[in-house]
């Protein structure tokens, strides 16, 4: 019945892969040097990826999006028997060992929420409360970057008299 209706073919060129997975080339290529997918090799020398790429490039994603530096997202597709590509089993196993980071992720994610509206000691000293926090900038001799938010204690903690040098 369906006869006319094409079966998609088992390799796709790294157009193919990207228009699908939805990311560029150089992503791919990047990805591929990570050891992260891998292709074959037609003849004619071109890259050919398995179908099943498009399922690690979307797992890449998706660990990416939520934060998974990528050498975590490397260790649990090299953890894979045979390489094979993520089952739903085998991303039950990896997201329940994710759990942890995840869990920190989500805390970070709303400290920055919290914190993000008062002076989070980057050294721009340009909100009222810098004075309070951060006075003559005075974080900035603990190290570069915002550093209410990248250590919130001792120095980040809501006393603006702790930590001052005095
Ligand atoms: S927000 Fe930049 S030093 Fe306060």
């Amino acid at each position: 019945m369906n006869e006319h209706v094409a079966s998609p073919r088992a390799s796709l060129t790294v157009g193919e892969l990207a228009r699908r997975a939805g990311v560029s080339v150089s992503a791919l290529h990047f990805f591929e040097r990570q050891g992260l997918i891998s292709s074959d090799r037609t003849s004619g020398n071109q890259r050919r990826y398995r179908r099943e790429m498009l399922r690690r490039v979307a797992f890449i994603r998706i660990a990416r999006s939520v934060g998974i530096p990528l050498k975590d997202v490397a260790e649990a597709l090299n953890s894979l028997p045979g390489g094979r590509t993520p089952t739903r089993d085998d991303w039950q196993h990896i997201s329940d060992r994710w759990r942890r980071l995840l869990d920190e992720r989500i805390r970070e994610l709303h400290r920055l929420r919290d914190d993000f509206t008062g002076c989070i000691g980057c050294g721009c000293l340009s909100i009222d409360r810098c004075t309070l926090f951060n006075p003559d900038d005075r974080l900035g001799r603990e190290g570069p970057g915002p550093r209410r938010l990248i250590d919130p204690s001792p120095s980040g903690d809501s006393d603006p008299d702790a930590h001052t040098g005095e």
